[in-house]
């Protein structure tokens, strides 16, 4: 199957951590293509957006830029408020992600770009709409606590957004929050040291980093933005259920979210490992009525740069 996976940021030297295409144990599933798998484990991801869009408040003057746009789907919901589809760019560190968004709505642009390192994307594109200060509005949607995991790239992020923002621009985003998913994050540590990884490793597997509202404001006023707003969001989300290809559910969601923690253990223990997580997950998100539900918690807000 696919999966969301670390690899090395060719520019940066830091682990960049993106959905890319390796095999991971499954039970019943075969080969199928990255964005069905998201979709069957995730497609809950672009359609809970009504509040980050309604503070994105695209409007057709607008020339936004999306950042880990995934497949496109919400980058392409967006480019209905503009007065045409090249007013929005789409970046995602995936090359799948990418291929797919571009099959699916060829009339945006889409391009593969690790967002740890704008300053990259920056630079390359000098003479274009993407050039320093052209946007008026900065996206991103759930991608954020994958971009900013390597402490050492955090702060170049928020002031690439801010060099990317024209005079008076908005950066609009929602991302996991302090504590999102702590029962699958606490668990996952778990089913590693019970399969004999050291402490130290285990924690040094997590692919996300999950500010607070705190953390949040000051990074953005350290990068010159005005904050209008930070708001943190307890968010309890229904699972979907494992399709007949055997994607989706909670199975799919761990095998898809949480590879880079599976990825520790040699190959021949992976499966086990996914086993084990669901079993100490059943009691916790198992309802009574079957259904199974995680812990999102949203950290969203709305930053200003000012004239
Ligand atoms: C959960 S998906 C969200 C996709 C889309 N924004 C949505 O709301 O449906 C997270 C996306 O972030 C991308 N991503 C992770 N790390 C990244 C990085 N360093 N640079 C750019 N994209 C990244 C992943 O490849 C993935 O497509």
């Amino acid at each position: 199957m696919y999966s969301l996976t670390r690899r090395p940021a060719e520019t940066t030297g830091h682990q960049m951590y993106c959905f890319n295409s390796i095999p991971i144990p499954t039970t019943k599933q075969t080969q199928t293509n990255l964005t069905q798998v998201y979709s069957a484990a995730a497609s809950f991801v672009p359609k809970l957006t009504t509040k980050v869009l309604s503070y994105l408040n695209a409007n057709p003057d607008d020339t936004i830029l999306d950042i880990g746009c995934g497949d496109g789907h919400l980058t392409h919901i967006i480019h209905h408020s503009l007065a045409s589809p090249s007013r929005i760019t789409g970046l995602d560190a995936s090359p799948s992600m990418i291929t797919s968004a571009r099959k699916s709505y060829p009339s945006i642009p889409f391009l593969v770009q690790d967002c740890t390192n704008l300053a990259d994307y920056i630079s390359a594109h000098p003479t274009t709409t993407t050039t320093r200060g052209a946007y008026t509005k900065v996206f991103s949607n759930a991608a954020m606590h994958w971009i900013l995991a390597a402490p050492d790239t955090r702060a170049a992020f928020f002031s690439n957004v801010h060099a990317l923002l024209a005079p008076g621009g908005k950066f609009v985003f929602e991302m996991g929050g302090a504590g999102n998913v702590a029962e699958v994050h606490a668990t996952a540590m778990a089913a590693l040291r019970a399969h004999g990884v050291g402490l130290a490793d285990a924690r040094a597997a997590s692919p996300w980093f999950f500010p607070s509202d705190v953390w949040m404001r000051n990074a953005l006023a350290e990068a010159g933005f005005v904050v209008e707003k930070v708001e943190t969001e307890c968010r309890p989300t229904q699972l979907t259920q494992m399709n007949d290809e055997g994607s989706g559910g909670l199975e799919g969601w761990i095998k898809l979210m949480c590879a880079d923690y599976i990825a520790v253990v040699d190959e021949t223990k992976r499966a086990d490992v996914v086993q084990w997580m669901m079993e100490v997950l059943e009691p916790v998100m198992k309802r009574e009525d079957e259904s199974w539900w995680i812990g999102y918690v949203r950290l969203r807000g709305v930053a200003r740069k000012g004239i």
